[in-house]
């Protein structure tokens, strides 16, 4: 076995035993397929395709078809859905404060929980067998599929919580970049081409929906919240600004609690705010979260200093084009 083989393995098995500890031991799910399946998409990334869609590694299509046949939450799970680089660690690490905050287990628990397992569409199906063994009460899930590849009746039946949190476009971009930037999937030719190292080709794949983000050919950002929007006044959906959240996470923090039907005194709202401020996050971020920038900058305007005017202008006209008919106002200061 080559060495890097070897030390990716080295790297996802212990990913796993973190987890699995959480589980008794006569229970735990074998999981060697899924370790070499990790290793594998690092070794040799692909694009993978399903419906027209495309999904980066570490996500699979294979997965995403198998999610929607057979994931079958009940009303004490949540989901936490976004398009990447919008809030969603931050919204996930509410939603596990606010549920776990006095149960020491749990928030350990909730620490080595990463996307590659709790995300609907990554990995292998055996995420699954793990997520479900784990014994937590309300298990809280993430994806950045958009809704047509989940399936929405089924979750609304059984009033599994979604929580949808959207970000200024521009700031994601922005942060977007800054992350594949550091992406070691982004390092062979091909992916390199989805996802370019310099800023002016990033923009350019990007807005002209060339990048494979859970995206058909020529969608991308808007496309994704279009595909929600429909489900926003359902009963157990909530959307979230992430701008929102900056200007008052008290409010909706406790918009959050109230959602989830977890009730919180002031107090507990205020520990929950400084808990899962920025700074706090940032401080106890595991390595590889640093590393793969979700910890970055976490501020409201940052585009600023990336967009030239004509970049700014033309996605003003991009959004304002596809959600004309919508009513989605973003905060860009
Ligand atoms: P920046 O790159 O602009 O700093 P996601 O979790 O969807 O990948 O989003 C990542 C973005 O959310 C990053 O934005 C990150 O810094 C920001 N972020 C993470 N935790 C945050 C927090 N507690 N408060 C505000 N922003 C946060």
């Amino acid at each position: 076995m080559a060495a890097d083989k070897k030390v990716l393995m080295a790297m996802f098995m212990k990913m796993q035993e973190d987890v699995l500890k959480f589980i008794p031991e006569n229970e735990r799910p074998d999981v060697t397929d899924l370790v070499g399946f990790g290793s594998q998409q690092f070794l040799n990334p692909k694009v993978t395709e399903c419906k027209g869609y495309r999904f980066p590694p570490p996500f699979s299509a294979e997965t995403v078809e198998w999610q929607y046949d057979n994931w079958t939450p009940t009303d004490k799970d949540v989901l936490v859905a976004s398009y990447p680089k919008t809030g969603t660690t931050w919204t996930t690490q509410i939603v596990k404060s606010v549920i776990y905050k006095d149960d020491e287990n749990m928030m350990a628990l909730m620490k080595v929980i990463t996307p590659n397992i709790s995300y609907l569409e990554s990995g292998t199906p055996k995420n699954y067998d793990i997520m479900l063994k784990l014994p937590w009460k309300r298990k809280i899930w993430g994806t950045h599929l958009p809704a047509p590849l989940i399936n929405m009746e089924r979750l609304k039946k059984n009033r599994c919580k979604i929580i949808y949190v959207m970000r200024n476009p521009k700031d994601q971009v922005v942060s977007w970049f800054n992350m594949n930037k550091n992406m070691p999937f982004n390092k062979t030719e091909e992916m390199a081409k989805h996802f370019p190292a310099e800023w002016n080709a990033f923009f350019e794949t990007l807005v002209n929906g060339k990048q494979p983000v859970h995206s058909k050919e020529g969608e991308w950002y808007p496309d994704h919240i279009l595909s929600w929007y429909p489900y926003r006044n359902d009963d157990n959906v909530l959307f979230l600004m992430y701008e929102e959240m900056k200007k008052d996470p008290a409010k909706e923090i406790k918009k959050i609690a109230d959602f989830l039907g977890v009730k919180r005194s002031d107090e507990e709202i205020g520990e929950l705010v400084e808990a899962t401020s920025f700074q706090s996050m940032k401080k106890e971020a595991s390595k590889p979260m640093s590393q793969m920038s979700f910890f970055r900058k976490g501020k409201v305007a940052d585009w600023k200093n990336q967009l030239t005017v004509a970049q700014s202008e033309l996605m003003d006209e991009k959004f304002n084009e596809k959600l004309s008919g919508i009513d989605i106002k973003f905060t860009y200061e």
